[in-house]
């Protein structure tokens, strides 16, 4: 197998492709194959990529491989038969150095929205809530969504999962500021291609939480407009 890396010493560096054979291919990731060719042939100059968990938990490690956003750890070598990986970084979000990428756009939008959960949050086992909640704050739905850019007013999918889980449970004035936040950043702006839902390692439906989240910011409030 011969994985070529894109790599960039740092944000204004220009880009080089690196390549190096690897030989086990047996039950091995991507994140294993980045560390042993880092503790190897790259050990003067390791590839910088991020990581936490290795278990598909923390939605770190989301880079192109073979030109399709997917996490690393959940990424196994026997999959590609055609004997070559290639690995970028993400291409939505600015560089920081070789398949790093600075993801706070995304991070700032949920900030924005105001998606964050209170202590007292809970979810059932089952539902929307509870299905919005498994995002990984990967990246992976930016990368192949048409219509998000990095300071663009659509925040796309990976605000609309945490949007979704409080939208289910939303109250009063909580509920007013969300569904208008929802409208302007998401619902005017999605084309429901739903690429999304196909790439999200998660393996979310975004289908329901737009259906759900549609029908209550949007559709229940234009109903209820009406009929004052
Ligand atoms: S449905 Fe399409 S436009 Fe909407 S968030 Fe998903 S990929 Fe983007
Ligand atoms: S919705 Fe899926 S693809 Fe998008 S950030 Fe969350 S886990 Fe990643
Ligand atoms: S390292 Fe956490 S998802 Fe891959």
């Amino acid at each position: 197998m011969r994985i070529e890396i894109r790599r960039r010493k740092d944000p204004a560096g220009r880009p080089y492709i690196v390549s190096a054979e690897y030989d086990n291919t047996e039950e091995v990731t991507v994140a294993q194959a980045l560390d042993d060719l880092n503790s190897g042939i790259y050990a003067d100059d390791p590839v910088e990529w991020e990581h936490s968990c290795r278990q598909k938990k923390c939605g770190a490690c989301a880079m192109l491989i073979n030109g399709r956003p997917r996490l690393a750890c959940d990424a196994w070598l026997k999959e590609f038969t055609g004997g070559v990986i290639r690995l970028e970084p993400l291409k939505k979000f600015p560089v920081v150095r070789d398949l790093k990428v600075d993801r706070s756009v995304m991070f700032d939008n949920l900030a924005k929205l105001g998606a964050w959960l209170e202590e007292t949050a809970s979810a059932d086992s089952n539902g929307v809530a509870y299905d919005a909640s498994r995002c990984l704050q990967c990246g992976c739905c930016l990368e192949v969504c048409p219509n998000f850019y990095a300071g663009g007013k659509f925040f796309g999918s990976a605000a609309l999962a945490p949007a979704s889980r409080l939208i289910a449970e939303a109250e009063g004035d909580d509920e007013k500021r969300l569904y208008g936040a929802y409208n302007g950043h998401f619902y005017r702006g999605c084309g429901k291609s739903l690429a999304c839902r196909d790439i999200c390692p998660a393996g979310i439906d975004m289908e329901s939480l737009l259906v759900n989240s549609n029908a209550a910011a949007v559709w229940k409030r234009k109903f209820r407009g009406k009929k004052k």
